[in-house]
């Protein structure tokens, strides 16, 4: 199993924002996007991706099943949808989108259709967005150690989910960072600016290249073709020990998202 470390997030973007954003990544050398369900995006993503030209065997696609699908006779109708909005047969990975407690669907249930979708071919991998330890630790219990490729959670150099993060380690599951950039909220820090001066490199490069040293795959969205240029080029910044330790100490548990009765209680 392997999670592509670098993406392009499309979340809140719908459209015609989200076929220039998808087109111009493609065009600069992302070949892997992030969808989901509840973006209302899949079939403008698919559009962009099929005018791209670019053939499906070098992308990477990943969509997120949304709570009212969760059920046994609805999620794999519903990803069956998303694929036509995608224009493909299968995606590269598939994730849980929120373990939604008390949504009437037991982590049970939806975890084995996921894993069924799995088996019909439907998707390559399968994962899980915004669960805590004790969830994951459920699903790995529902699907098979070494089954979910992924926890795609909210972490930036202001949320660093030190527990999380060590117990994904140690199950060998890959962290996607989303929302690397804090929607926008890290590019104003002093501390990361300063590091970016000393590298001569933008303040996003360096969270971005900060959670790519860590080990995690990022997916961060913009609407500007400059911006998705430089965001890419954080592959090739090495950051030292120094700033690395810096950026630690920025840690403040400053998430962004947390909704009413579709997040669990975080780590
Ligand atoms: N699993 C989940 O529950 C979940 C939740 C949230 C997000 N996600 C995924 O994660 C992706 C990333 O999160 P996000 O899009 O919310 O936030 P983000 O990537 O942290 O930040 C995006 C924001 O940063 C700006 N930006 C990007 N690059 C920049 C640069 N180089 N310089 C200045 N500004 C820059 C963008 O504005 P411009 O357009 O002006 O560049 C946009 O406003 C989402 O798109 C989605 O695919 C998943």
């Amino acid at each position: 199993m392997s999670i592509p470390s670098f993406g392009l997030g499309t979340f809140r973007l719908t459209g015609q924002a989200v076929i220039d954003s998808v087109k111009s990544a493609l065009e600069l050398g992302y070949r892997v996007v992030d969808t989901a369900q509840i973006y209302q995006n899949e079939a403008d993503v698919g559009q962009a991706i099929a005018e791209s030209g670019v053939p499906r065997s070098e992308l990477f696609i990943t969509t997120k099943i949304w709570v009212e699908n969760y059920a046994a006779d609805k999620l794999i109708a519903s990803l069956r949808d998303s694929l036509q909005k995608l224009r493909t047969d299968y995606v590269d990975l598939l994730l849980i989108h929120w373990p939604a407690p008390g949504n009437g669907v037991e982590l049970p249930e939806y975890m084995a259709a996921l894993a069924e979708a799995k088996k019909l071919g439907l998707t390559r991998q399968i994962g899980v967005s915004n669960f805590n330890i004790e969830l994951t630790r459920q699903a790995i219990e529902v699907v098979g150690k070494g089954e979910i490729a992924t926890n795609q959670i909210e972490l930036s150099p202001y949320l660093q989910n030190a527990k999380l993060t060590a117990f994904l380690k140690e199950q060998g599951i890959t962290v996607t960072s989303y929302m690397t950039l804090a929607y926008g909220k890290v590019l104003k820090d002093p501390v990361l600016a300063d590091i970016a001066a000393k590298h001569k490199a933008t303040v996003a490069q360096v969270a971005l290249a900060w959670a790519l040293q860590l080990g995690y795959a990022v997916i961060p969205s913009s609407t500007k073709r400059e911006n998705l240029a430089s965001n890419l080029l954080a592959r090739d910044l090495k950051l030292d020990a120094d700033d690395m330790a810096r950026i630690a100490k920025l840690e403040r548990n400053g998430r962004e998202v947390s909704p009413d009765g579709l997040a669990p209680i975080w780590d």
